[in-house]
């Protein structure tokens, strides 16, 4: 069957803050730049990201882009590239200037500078003390980064299809990218997008839990997509788990909120972090507050008749602080929690937040994978950037704010080399092979013909519960084992999904059927790699890998510094080593890691 074809320098899919980022860079170098995009562009999921974005400008103390990489590296537990951190926070400061010249209405101090408060993680001096590192817009800091680009976007006449969905990498016997197709999704007309250059900026797949702080277009759209065309995806055990969601909810209250003074307080009204981070404490990393949050209520101190949740309290601010800089978190605590926090603490359990694995990528933003005996060449025609990529700077567990960061600087970064490959290259387009367009129409039809298989909403469901009760905070062995035959089986079943109500809503339907085959591949992903990972690091915590003498943190560096990559094909599954060699600066060692 012949479909429309339409041709550009470059396509972006996705339109968040990464996306609108590398877009950026084409237009403005002048290149014909087509943006596809689930959502309008605003609404995108960066829209969600309340507390801020790390760059060590020093605004209002002492700071240093080395203390950010230290701190990077350690929040990661070294397994974060070191090469791609040094390249991230020494760029920081010039992403964050640049916004502020697009017009980024950043928070103030009484000076003028761009206000910034403390994050969890973020220290001075190698890690002695919490430092106001994170570049505020009160507790709203995405929306308005969100606006700043689209608007920059739109001035350089970059071209947005909005209401699409990318479907299927388009790529030829060589190994090179050509494109994607793509749905339309108010009409359903399946259309080929021909580019020199195809950046992924798709977003988290944190829908694949049943909890998650992560919007419904959250579905791994570019995962999928990737995994499809052969590309492996890397470190998908490492899920981070945001230390404050809406108990019940799920929805996100900011870190930012400990930054300005919040305390996570127990049954009993302790602040019980000072015993588990007596230097950070409410600020120490996200996976060890979350870590400490389920400790608390595991053995009998949480809240509530249920004694399930844990509480955030600020009633100790003064309520101009919480309306100045968090009056978001106010409305959604009153809206979500049935609290005002100016007078009562905010019921808050970890809830699924971000992905740290992704799309494997250098600091350039190039999809890297092996071919042949090398483990990583760039992809031609291949890029991607912020959550969907793995660049890896997060390593086992990411920074708060830093996801910002990230999506800025790779943004850029994956634009700008786009930008040199496109204009190096004197060929035409290349042909788009039949074949590859021939894939995506099996596909639509065979989910529009097949009969007699689960609903998208019943496997959907099994999928996050499964991935819930077996990949969760803590980590069991039996557990993992046993998902990873359960993952399997909502899989197949996936395979056979039914599109029900054809007639009322068939469009809306397709798209969660065909997000679904998406965030499957995310699921089985993260569940396979994370049962064959046999230590603890970061985010991954196993009962049978325990902080001992020997193993710092349960971590076994021997055996296990190194990235996961998982394929598709057959589930298997490789590994590569970590890059332990910074850029300028001598690497920074391996150590146990507190806080
Ligand atoms: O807590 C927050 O505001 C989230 C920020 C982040 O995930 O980086």
């Amino acid at each position: 069957m012949k479909i429309t074809k339409r041709t550009f320098d470059a396509v972006i899919v996705g339109a968040g803050g990464a996306g609108l980022r590398a877009a950026l860079q084409l237009s403005e170098s002048g290149l014909k730049t087509a943006v596809l995009t689930k959502v309008f562009p605003t609404r995108s999921h960066t829209v969600a990201a309340q507390g801020g974005v790390a760059a060590s400008l020093g605004n209002s103390e002492e700071d240093h882009w080395h203390w950010h990489m230290y701190d990077t590296v350690k929040g990661s537990d070294w397994l974060g590239d070191q090469d791609a951190i040094e390249f991230m926070c020494r760029k920081a400061n010039e992403v964050v200037i640049e916004l502020e010249h697009y017009g980024m209405p950043f928070d103030r101090t009484d000076a003028g500078k761009i206000y910034q408060r403390p994050f969890g993680g973020h220290m001075s001096n190698f890690g002695e003390k919490p430092v106001r590192r994170s570049c505020a817009a009160a507790d709203r800091t995405g929306h308005a980064m969100l606006h700043a680009l689209y608007q920059r976007n739109v001035r350089a006449n970059t071209q947005f299809f909005v209401e699409w969905m990318a479907l299927d990498l388009i790529r030829d016997a060589e190994g090179e990218v050509l494109g994607v197709t793509a749905l339309e999704m108010e009409t359903g007309e399946i259309v080929a997008f021909q580019s020199k250059a195809t950046i992924f900026a798709t977003g988290g797949a944190g829908r694949i839990y049943h909890s998650s702080t992560n919007a419904f277009i959250n579905t791994g759209d570019g995962l999928g997509m990737a995994a499809r065309a052969g590309i492996p995806l890397e470190d998908m055990e490492f899920w981070q788990f945001h230390p404050t969601g809406v108990a019940g909810a799920g929805v996100l209250i900011t870190e930012g909120v400990r930054g300005e003074g919040g305390i996570l307080r127990n049954s009993s009204g302790e602040r019980f972090m000072e015993r588990y981070a007596p230097n950070a404490k409410d600020l120490a990393s996200r996976d060890v507050v979350s870590r400490a949050m389920v400790t608390e209520i595991n053995e009998g101190r949480g809240c509530g008749p249920n004694k399930d949740f844990v509480l955030l309290d600020i009633t100790h601010l003064d309520p101009k602080v919480i309306m100045q800089r968090l009056p978001g978190i106010r409305e959604i605590s009153i809206q979500f929690a049935g609290t005002d926090p100016i007078k009562e603490p905010i019921p808050v359990v970890p809830t699924c937040h971000y992905q740290m694995g992704g799309i494997p990528t250098n600091y350039s933003g190039q999809v890297v994978a092996p071919r042949g005996s090398s483990m990583s060449v760039a992809v031609p025609g291949f890029y991607a950037a912020g959550e969907c990529a793995c660049a890896s700077v997060h390593g086992a567990n990411r920074l708060g704010t830093n996801s910002l960061l990230d999506l800025l600087v790779f943004g850029k970064s994956a634009g700008e080399t786009a930008v040199e490959d496109v204009k190096k290259s004197t060929k035409a387009h290349k042909d788009l092979p039949q074949e590859a367009i021939e894939r995506t129409l099996e596909r639509i039809n065979r989910l529009d013909t097949q009969r007699d298989g689960a609903g998208v909403h019943e496997s959907r469901l099994a999928m996050q519960r499964t991935m819930q009760n077996h990949c969760g905070v803590f980590r069991f062995a039996d557990k993992l084992k046993e998902g990873v035959s359960k993952i399997l089986d909502v899989q197949k079943d996936v395979q056979r999904t039914v599109i029900k109500d054809k007639s009322k809503v068939f469009n809306t339907a397709r798209i969660e059927a065909l997000e679904l085959e998406n965030l499957i591949e995310v699921a089985v992903a993260t569940m396979i790699s994370a049962e064959a990972r046999k230590e603890s690091r970061g985010a991954h915590v196993r009962d049978d890998a325990p902080d001992t003498a020997e193993r710092p943190n349960g971590r076994d560096d021997q055996n296990w510094l190194k990235h996961t990559l998982w394929f598709k094909e057959g589930n298997r599954l490789d590994y590569k080593s970590v890059k332990l060699t910074p850029l300028t600066v001598p690497t920074i060692e391996l150590k146990k890691r507190a806080y």
